[in-house]
């Protein structure tokens, strides 16, 4: 009979076979998936297994730190952290167009993975969060870009490694399900979605230092009051908006001239269409004010009305 406990054994012993007393290497960026695997492969394999945990600077506050966390304080695991977040803000900089941010943004992701691999010895095999949904081809934007920035296949042919894909036959469901059954923290196997290229695509235009601390910071003001509310297990994803224009204010009796804070706030089945939350106006007012008192250089707060189609759900 198949359950989760079942399965975590059954594939505990599949690793163990596959990789015998080899080492395994994987990009953990703690999402749901990578951390699901680094989770089971810890259990199966221990200290054979060496993270990768890449901050490309674009993390939401507390993200990186939280990886660290769980995985290197917690679970022992063998952890390396790369702070690249100067490096991705220099190639960054002054790249406006969203494409491109993308590019660099992933691009570079791989560069410093394969430096970190280079600097490892005898690594053979190569541990990847690919899911169900990835290997359908489901068509969603989703499943194809966090596999095109996850799944390391820009990888130079000198550096190949056999791939440890524990997860292929899960859905999302059933992905979180054995992250708890593993003991992951709610916080991580329940978290909303979060694009490969991460505050980059919601810093628009060309990436500023005060940008996007502006977004990071008006981001978790955000999660902070969603959870409280409740909202976090009501609504798909929620995230804010900083973009790269300005409009005049008033502040302490003298004119101001500060970004604006755009929040957005969906609900989807497949992310292929969405509608709007319609959130309480007290919780709304409150983010505001906090955003409009705690955030540097902000002096405006808007809330996106637009479904998807015509928009998307990200503004980039
Ligand atoms: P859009 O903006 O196309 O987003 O309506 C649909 C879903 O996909 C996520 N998204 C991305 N995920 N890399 C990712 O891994 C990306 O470049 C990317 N762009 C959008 C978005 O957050 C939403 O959940």
């Amino acid at each position: 009979n198949w359950n989760m406990k079942n399965f975590i054994n059954d594939q505990v012993e599949i690793i163990r076979k596959q990789v015998g007393d080899k080492k395994v290497l994987l990009a953990l960026s703690g999402g749901v998936d990578s951390s699901v695997v680094a989770a089971l492969l810890i259990k199966a394999i221990g200290n054979q297994l060496t993270c990768v945990h890449v901050n490309h600077g674009l993390m939401r506050k507390g993200e990186s730190e939280n990886v660290v966390e769980v995985f290197k304080n917690q679970l022992h695991a063998n952890l390396v952290y790369v702070d690249a977040s100067e490096r991705f803000l220099n190639k960054l900089a002054g790249v406006d167009d969203p494409e491109q941010k993308r590019k660099i943004i992933g691009s570079e992701f791989i560069r410093v993975f394969e430096e970190e691999a280079r600097k490892l010895d005898g690594i053979e095999f190569l541990a990847q969060g690919t899911i169900y949904p990835d290997i359908i081809e489901s068509g969603t934007k989703t499943a194809k870009m966090v596999k095109s920035h996850h799944n390391v296949g820009g990888l130079p042919d000198d550096l190949q490694f056999e791939l440890v894909e524990p997860l292929y036959q899960l859905f999302k469901d059933e992905v979180r399900a054995c992250g708890v059954e593993l003991g992951l923290p709610y916080e991580m196997v329940y978290r909303q979605p979060f694009p490969g290229p991460g505050l980059g695509v919601r810093c628009l235009g060309a990436i500023t230092k005060e940008r996007l601390e502006a977004v990071r910071e008006s981001d978790a003001i955000l999660r902070e009051e969603f959870a409280k509310a409740g909202l976090d297990k009501k609504v798909w994803q929620y995230f804010t908006i900083v973009p790269d224009f300005k409009s005049v204010g008033v502040k302490n009796n003298a004119r101001s001239f500060d970004y604006p804070v755009i929040i957005r706030a969906v609900n989807t089945v497949d992310a292929m269409s969405a509608t709007i939350e319609q959130i309480d106006w007290a919780i709304l007012t409150k983010i505001t004010d906090r955003i409009l008192a705690e955030v540097d250089n902000v002096n405006r707060v808007c809330y996106d009305l637009s479904p998807k189609p015509c928009a998307t759900i990200e503004w980039e």
